[in-house]
């Protein structure tokens, strides 16, 4: 039969939603994907194994639909390819959120088109292959989280919306909204923002106050509700202990709800001068101790899936003691991914760099834990730039 459109189904798998069905298989396939209902057009329907307009040239039947079930781990282009690409964008991303704050700091308006286009940018990238941008967004410089911290928020949340087959046109306002989110921080001053240690509880009120003026910003941008309410609401918490509004869950968006958890897991894994980041497995098991009042635990459960118990970027050690970065994620098998390994952490001396898929039946390796830079006095951005860039 020929289905002319998907009438019902259930979660966000988009199904390609015209094409020939014609065995039980395809039909059964169908329905392990969600779909509940299906429109089928008798014209174009085949009659004894004979399609009944002999004008066209009978398609590509059988698997056709399901063989464009949507797939989030789809990779169009290579991690060395893209790499390329993904440090320049992300270098343009840093120079426009520069360029921003100094904007407005000067009592100008901001580039609004300009924070649009990188969005797309990034979300492109991310579609082509997430691993490297999420590569880059792991391995940053220490003092520039301020900048950094809305671009990864914007990245990490632009790959979590696609694993969730979220629409294009949202993912587009929800990176926006992203790379805009702390943007109110130009407002606070830099001894409050810059401040090492922690703030006193009249300071903590004012750092407070850069969410409402994330708000106000992207609401004068017009850069649609979804961007305005992650600018405003990311502070928020489900039992309603967030800020700056107190809401609860009912009145917070799914997005909003997405964003408060990559805004706290980029925060608690980011290296500032004053402090050493933490390992993404730290941050989960933090992130799930604030579930369910804090965050939804359904959406912080596709997050973790969507980059990984062992990100892209992330530096490991193998059974082996060989040390190396994780390149290349494993959806099949998500504790074996490919390391990109380039130190020995028993002999304490680098080794030559090597791609070890750990996937790979003849690779006698394994993960054994994920490690800071730190403990093996490593520059991780070195390397990066000498060994992965091509
Ligand atoms: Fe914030």
């Amino acid at each position: 039969m020929y289905v002319a459109g998907v009438i019902k189904q259930t979660g966000h798998i988009k199904i390609k939603s015209q094409g020939w069905v014609k065995t039980q298989k395809s039909i059964d396939k169908l329905v392990s994907t969600g779909v509940l209902e299906v429109e089928i057009d008798p014209d174009k329907t085949i009659q004894n194994g004979q399609q009944q307009q002999q004008q066209q040239p009978p398609p590509p039947i059988d698997e056709s639909i399901p063989e464009t079930v949507f797939n989030p781990w789809h990779k169009s282009a290579s991690i060395e390819s893209e790499l390329t690409q993904a440090t320049k964008l992300y270098d343009e991303a840093k120079t426009l959120q520069q360029k921003a704050f100094v904007d407005l700091q000067s009592g100008g308006p901001i580039n609004i088109s300009a924070f649009k286009e990188t969005a797309h940018g990034l979300i492109d990238s991310v579609f082509r292959n997430q691993d490297a941008l999420a590569c880059i967004a792991r391995i940053r410089e220490k003092d520039t989280y301020l900048l950094e911290h809305s671009i990864n928020v914007s990245i990490l949340i632009s790959i979590f919306a696609k694993h969730m087959g979220i629409e294009r046109p949202i993912i587009e306002q929800m990176a926006t909204g992203a790379l805009l989110h702390d943007i109110g921080k130009v407002h606070i001053p830099d001894s409050i923002l810059q401040k090492p240690s922690q703030l006193t509880k009249d300071e903590f009120e004012v750092m407070k106050s850069h969410a409402k003026y994330s708000f106000d910003i992207v609401l004068q941008a017009q850069l649609g509700k979804i961007a305005t309410e992650i600018a405003g609401y990311h502070h928020e918490r489900l039992d309603g202990s967030g800020y700056p509004y107190g809401y609860k869950t009912d009145e917070l968006s799914q997005y909003v709800k997405m964003a408060a958890i990559v805004d706290v897991y980029d925060a608690l894994t980011a290296e500032r001068i004053y402090k050493v980041g933490m390992t993404p497995v730290k941050a989960f098991k933090i992130l799930k101790e604030g579930t369910p009042h804090h965050y939804d635990t359904e959406l912080l459960n596709i997050f973790i899936n969507a980059i990984g118990v062992y990100p892209v970027g992330t530096l490991v050690k193998l059974t082996s003691q060989r040390v190396g970065i994780v390149c290349a994620s494993n959806p099949e098998a998500p504790l074996k991914p490919t390391v990109k390994v380039f130190y020995h952490a028993k002999h304490m001396h680098y080794v030559e760099v090597k791609d070890v898929d750990l996937s790979n039946k003849r690779v006698d390796d394994s993960l054994e834990a994920a490690i800071k830079p730190e403990e093996f006095s490593l520059d991780l951005l070195k390397f990066f730039r000498h060994s992965m860039l091509p």
